[in-house]
């Protein structure tokens, strides 16, 4: 009866809390405000970069360390990458300090706004500015319209934003610049303070517009740049002690554009390449680490030959040809192996782990990745790993077999959704390994002839005739 009791009293204490952290943290959302914002919306490719900056000031009388974003849940969707960086020092000695940015819910966000919060460094006081700069991209938010093109037209597609920025802040003054690939923008949406000039369109200056103002807009405009979408990409990472690092790379490639229609005309293709087929894509670049080697390219009637290998000291540009040129709605299915030194991507860690050092993300240039699978495949007897990625995926581990595996090796298996070029940084496994398993191999190779070898000795000394016994 008296724990019960407790309980309750507890239960009643927990919720007044979370009622009075709620009631502090709503009213900290009015306690900013926005002074100037100005948005750059590039939409010269197929992933759609966005680029905002944000004067911020606190007007109140408490300091705030956390300042909101917010986004239409259309946008959200295919947010594929979001970062934040504080501006400090001036002019000259400017320079970026990147904050953390984390999902949240805001309870009086209206029309289903999803809201993050930065997180910044140092609490913004009564009376400060802060200039943040925020970078947000995109995926599969250009819509084709026509849905259909044939081989000779140009492929049209519809974006849609609202020409103010939803916030949950009131903000003071605001701009909008929207790029386009060219100048044929077929129609763009007209509201107060609507300009356009060459292949930029300008809305705003807007002054003074309360929280979570909106007003639609659609622009519609020509965009013939290549639409590749990896719609699924597994990469394999195997390590081995011997020296070596095998990577090998499954595609399955669409061209996410208007579709394409009616027949497919080689000969009109080829006599007028720039007439013929402006959207569709020929030619693709792969961004490969330097001194690769032992290169293939295949897919699933043989080996390609038709790629290119620039190496230098810096990167191997792998230029890959499909076997056809690739129109809206087609999809290609290919395989990129290569090798690399391992001694480029292999260290110890000062605490005496092995750690692999390699790139998450897609090596194609300019391309969305709807699932991307990573296994990175361990040598035999390694234990203990863990993957460090600098941002959210899903983890797993599995076990693979192969040739003279005992126990199998371990696969460190990293799943992630949406990503585009931005997450080609470095993550690691770190794994730890007793070198004896160096001999395994070999030992498992001497015994294997050893036990051949005396078989075939025994083979030899017993006698199988028949006429012996009788
Ligand atoms: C394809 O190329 C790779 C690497 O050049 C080679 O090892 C393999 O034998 C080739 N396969 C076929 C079927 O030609
Ligand atoms: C991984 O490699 C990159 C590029 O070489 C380097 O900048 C980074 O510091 C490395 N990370 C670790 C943990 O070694």
């Amino acid at each position: 009866m008296e724990a019960l009791r407790s309980l309750g009293q507890l239960v009643l204490a927990l919720s007044i809390f979370s009622h009075l952290s709620l009631l502090a943290y709503s009213s900290s959302t009015q306690d900013l405000q926005i002074i100037s914002a100005e948005r750059r919306i590039d939409l010269t490719s197929h992933i759609v970069k966005v680029f905002l900056t944000l004067k911020v000031e606190n007007p109140g009388t408490s300091p705030v360390s956390e300042v909101l974003l917010a986004f239409p849940p259309t946008q959200v969707d295919h947010l594929a990458s979001l970062k934040a960086a504080i501006t400090v020092g001036k002019k000259k000695k400017k320079s970026y300090v990147p904050l953390e940015v984390n999902p949240t819910e805001l309870p009086d966000a209206p029309n289903g706004a999803k809201s993050f919060t930065i997180s910044l460094l140092n609490p913004l006081n009564a009376g400060e500015t802060a200039t943040l700069e925020v970078l947000y991209i995109l995926t599969h938010s250009l819509e084709p319209f026509p849905e259909e093109i044939s081989q000779s037209e140009s492929q049209l597609v519809y974006y849609r934003d609202s020409a103010i920025i939803l916030s949950p802040y009131y903000i003071k003054q605001q701009t909008t610049f929207i790029r386009t690939p060219s100048t044929r923008v077929e129609s763009f949406t007209r509201v107060e303070s609507t300009d356009r000039a060459g292949s930029e369109i300008k809305y705003g200056p807007y002054k003074d517009r309360s929280t979570y103002s909106y007003s639609p807009i659609i622009v519609h405009f020509e965009n013939n740049n290549p639409f590749a979408v990896v719609e699924e990409l597994v990469r394999e990472i195997e390590v081995s002690h011997w020296g070596n690092l095998q990577i090998t790379e499954h595609y399955k490639l669409a061209h996410a554009g208007a579709r394409h229609k009616g027949i497919f005309s080689r000969v009109e293709y080829q006599s007028r390449p720039h007439a013929g087929g402006v959207s569709s894509f020929k030619h693709l670049l792969a961004r490969l680490p330097p001194r690769v080697h032992s290169v293939y390219y295949r897919d699933e009637i043989g080996n390609i030959s038709s790629s290119h290998l620039r190496t230098d000291y810096l990167r191997s540009d792998l230029e890959i040809e499909p076997r056809y040129p690739l129109f809206g709605g087609w999809k290609a299915t290919f395989v990129i192996g290569y090798g690399l030194p391992l001694e480029d991507f292999l260290f110890e860690s000062p605490d005496g782990r092995r750690y692999l050092n390699f790139t998450f993300g897609c090596p194609l240039a300019e391309t969305v990745v709807d699932k991307l699978t990573v296994k990175v495949v361990l040598p035999e007897g390694s234990k203990d790993p863990s993957a460090v990625v600098p941002f959210s995926v899903e983890q797993h581990l599995e076990t693979k077999y192969s040739y003279l595996d005992v126990a199998g090796r371990t696969v460190v298996v990293l799943e992630k959704r949406n990503v585009v070029p931005e997450h080609n940084s470095h993550f690691q496994v770190y794994y730890t390994f007793n070198p004896i398993f160096m001999l395994a191999e070999p030992l498992m190779l001497v015994s294997t002839f050893f036990f051949v070898f005396m078989a075939s000795v025994a083979y030899l000394h017993i006698d199988f005739s028949i006429c012996k016994s009788s």
